[in-house]
């Protein structure tokens, strides 16, 4: 478990991180949303003790991290994948870390298997791509099988291939019960991979819900519907206070705040022609622009109208 209370870093006059209090919890793969700059890999930072906190604290498994007592069986991390000797090889780089930790040459060639490395395991680390140093990262952070990983950013550099295995990994890690924690600025990526996200931007907490909850409450799902009597259905769903936004054709409406079969049944009910009903998802991204566009529109003052059928209705009545 990690926990931050009031977490706060200032770089001069700058605040990278403000206030912030959340919880990483074990069993589960919690996300850290944000875009460039919003203060994840400071936070990051200051978990593993590289970064003094301007106030408040952090803790890894109750203690702070300069006070455990074998910090890598506690939380593995990778923060930055280019932190390794570009001479050394991969194998050395691993034997090196374990040597000085009490860990068997037997744990480190379990990990370069388990982290795809094993062809490139003698090359030296200089020459990596970005994916392979990445995959070197990882298998640093769980050389000494952690109860905690944390990864910054796991997925830069990864090919498609590389990206499916950092997220059967997480998810195999949490099914343990481990605690696993990684940021990402990547929406999509985090949508396939996290069970509960922790969103920050400009070094404050906006969010911090399981995924799920998250995307219903700032993108509910919609219902997409074509009909040729588009307008009249427009206005009767309105009219019981559902969001309407009309596409250009004139037949196709989306919907939200009314399922898919009250749609219907409205339909039948007012003899109207339906050509297609069909619910449809929604994405974190489109959760996490609503959230975001909501926070801008707060700070230049003007209420945030998510809600509220007038003004999309109206385009379908001209
Ligand atoms: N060592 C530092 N000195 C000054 N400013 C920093 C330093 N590290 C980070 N920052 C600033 O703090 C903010 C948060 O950065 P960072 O934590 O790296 O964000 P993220 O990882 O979310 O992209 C940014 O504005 C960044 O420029
Ligand atoms: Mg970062």
């Amino acid at each position: 478990m990690i926990e931050a209370r009031d977490l706060t870093k200032r770089f001069g006059s700058k605040t990278a991180v403000d206030h912030v209090t959340f919880t990483v919890q074990p069993g589960k793969v919690t996300g850290f949303l944000g875009p460039n700059g919003a203060g994840k890999s400071t936070t990051m930072r200051m978990i593993l003790g590289l970064d003094r906190p301007t106030s408040g604290a952090v803790t890894v498994n109750g203690r702070r991290y300069a006070d455990l007592d074998s910090p890598l069986q506690e939380i593995g991390a990778l923060i930055d994948a280019k932190g390794v000797h570009p001479r050394r090889s991969a194998r050395t780089h691993l034997r090196a870390i374990a040597a000085t930790h009490g860990i068997s040459d037997a744990r480190v060639d379990e990990v370069i298997e388990l982290t795809g490395l094993t062809e490139v395991a003698r090359k030296k680390a200089g020459g990596f791509s970005l994916g392979m140093g990445q995959r070197l990262g990882i298998a640093g952070a769980l050389l000494a099988d952690p109860r905690i990983v944390m990864f910054d950013e796991p997925v830069n550099g990864l090919d498609p291939d590389g990206v499916m295995w950092v997220r059967r990994l997480s998810r195999r890690l949490a099914d343990e019960g481990r605690t696993v924690f990684l940021s990402s600025h990547l929406m999509s990526e985090v949508q396939q991979t996290a069970d509960h996200v922790i969103v920050i931007g400009r070094g404050r907490i906006l969010a911090d819900a399981p995924l799920a909850d998250f995307v219903n409450a700032n993108a509910p799902d919609s219902v997409l519907v074509t009909s040729p009597d588009a307008q009249r259905l427009a206005e009767l769903v309105a009219a019981r206070g559902a969001t309407v936004t009309a596409g250009e054709d004139r037949e196709s409406l989306a919907i939200t705040g009314i399922d898919a079969r009250e749609i219907g049944r409205l339909a039948r009910d007012h003899q109207l022609w339906l050509a297609e009903l069909r619910s449809a998802g929604s994405t974190l991204e489109e959760a996490y622009m609503r959230l975001t566009a909501q926070e801008t529109e707060y700070r230049a003052g003007e209420p945030a109208v998510v809600q509220g059928p007038a003004p999309q209705v109206a385009a379908v009545a001209r």
